[in-house]
């Protein structure tokens, strides 16, 4: 038997079978069909769900995978049901109920969920482990990769930031589980720096660097190592990492990696054409931000109040300056795929900040 097909056939007429089969669900994909040309287990490493796919990080990983063409991704929402479009299904649900969300994963014969819920509260945490609990009892669900896309977080740093705990008690969950997991970890995301200009979902925050300002309001002695990945090369990573057999306990990806300092001296040379630009540059020092009397960058239009952007600023200088954005060199994820060539932050910041910057480039 050919060891990538279970039916024994040759992987290119196994892969062109599998696409029929894919076209004969059509739109009645998801309701069991009466008759398959192959059994579920020969396209469920194909089908994911997303928890959470309708926020900011799960949009962009959305419109990654639907230029997949072998993947079909169920939605998983609180909000009303919408129609299927095209490999997308959107599926509503009730993180309260359990069974219902088991009932649901084998409905669509997940085999991998992955989750991007904005994990912020008790209640998110605890959605996130409800659906942890539904994909151990789903016959079909193997695979979790929980919401997590940040640092490694660890115990020992749930004095700096209490809310660690959320994604603590999920990593606990998925180990004290029969479900293989990963927990993806791809550093500070790049967007924050080219935002307006840069392509992104996520919601607009300032850390830092304010280029459009041109003030630098740096946390330490700007020296901290800062790992950072833009969030639509996670999105191509992810497509890679989803087709490995086998996952470590944490997927490491880095596009690339800088401090304050050098990002601000990148910044002040793409934006050579705004010659005569003064800066105004600070250092928050380590008192400032052990106290939480941290220097905000101004965000006027932020929905946020000023002591909500005080703490968050605060928390992640708090982060930055014990190095948790250092991300470790061995064993990175990103290395083992060299055909990814994500964005480095000279280039983005050029591309975002340089002489072409007046529209959105990316
Ligand atoms: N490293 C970085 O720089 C960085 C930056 C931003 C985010 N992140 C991480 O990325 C992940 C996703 O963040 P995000 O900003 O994309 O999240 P988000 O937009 O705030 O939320 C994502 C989705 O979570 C779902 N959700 C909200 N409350 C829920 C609840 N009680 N139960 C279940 N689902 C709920 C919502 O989907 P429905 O309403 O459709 O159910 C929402 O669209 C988080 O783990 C976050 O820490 C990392």
């Amino acid at each position: 038997m050919n060891p990538e097909s279970p039916t024994g056939v040759s992987r290119p007429l196994y892969r062109e079978l599998h696409l029929r089969e894919v076209l004969w669900w059509g739109t009645t994909w998801g309701q069991k069909p009466t008759q398959l040309i192959f059994g579920p287990e020969c396209c469920d490493d194909l089908i994911f769900a997303m928890a959470g796919g309708t926020g900011a990080l799960g949009k962009t990983f959305v419109e990654r995978f639907a230029q997949e063409p072998d993947i079909k991704l169920v939605i998983l929402s609180r909000g009303e049901q919408k129609a299927s479009q095209g490999s997308i299904h959107h599926v509503k649900i009730d993180y309260d109920n359990v069974q219902s969300m088991t009932t649901e994963l084998e409905r669509y014969n997940v085999q991998t969920i992955i989750s991007t819920i904005g994990l912020i509260s008790e209640e998110t945490s605890q959605s996130q482990l409800n659906l942890i609990e539904a994909a151990e009892h789903a016959t079909t669900t193997k695979r979790f990769i929980p919401s997590e896309y940040s640092f490694i977080q660890t115990p020992d740093l749930l004095s700096i930031d209490p809310s660690i705990q959320y994604w603590l008690h999920a990593a606990d969950r998925l180990k004290a589980s029969s479900l293989q997991y990963t927990r993806v970890i791809p550093g500070f995301f790049m967007d924050y720096w080219g935002m307006p200009h840069a392509r992104t979902h996520l919601q607009p925050f300032k850390f830092g660097i304010d280029i459009a300002g041109a003030k630098a309001l740096i946390p330490g002695s700007g020296n901290d190592t800062i790992c950072m990945t833009y969030t639509y090369d996670l999105a191509e990573y992810m497509i890679h990492l989803l087709k490995l057999e086998e996952w470590p306990e944490f997927s490491i990806f880095v596009g690339d990696e800088t401090t304050y300092n050098e990002m601000l001296e990148i910044a002040k040379e793409v934006q050579m054409i705004k010659a005569g630009r003064t800066w105004l540059i600070a250092y928050d020092s380590i008192e400032m931000i052990d106290s939480g009397h941290v220097t905000v960058p101004d965000m006027p239009d932020s929905t946020m109040s000023q002591k909500e952007l005080e703490e968050m600023t605060a928390l992640v200088s708090r982060l930055t300056v014990n190095g948790v954005f250092d991300l470790p060199k061995e064993n990175r994820m990103s290395d083992r795929f060299p055909q990814v060539r994500p964005m480095k932050v000279k280039e983005f910041l050029g591309q975002c900040w340089g002489p072409r910057s007046e529209t959105k480039l990316l």
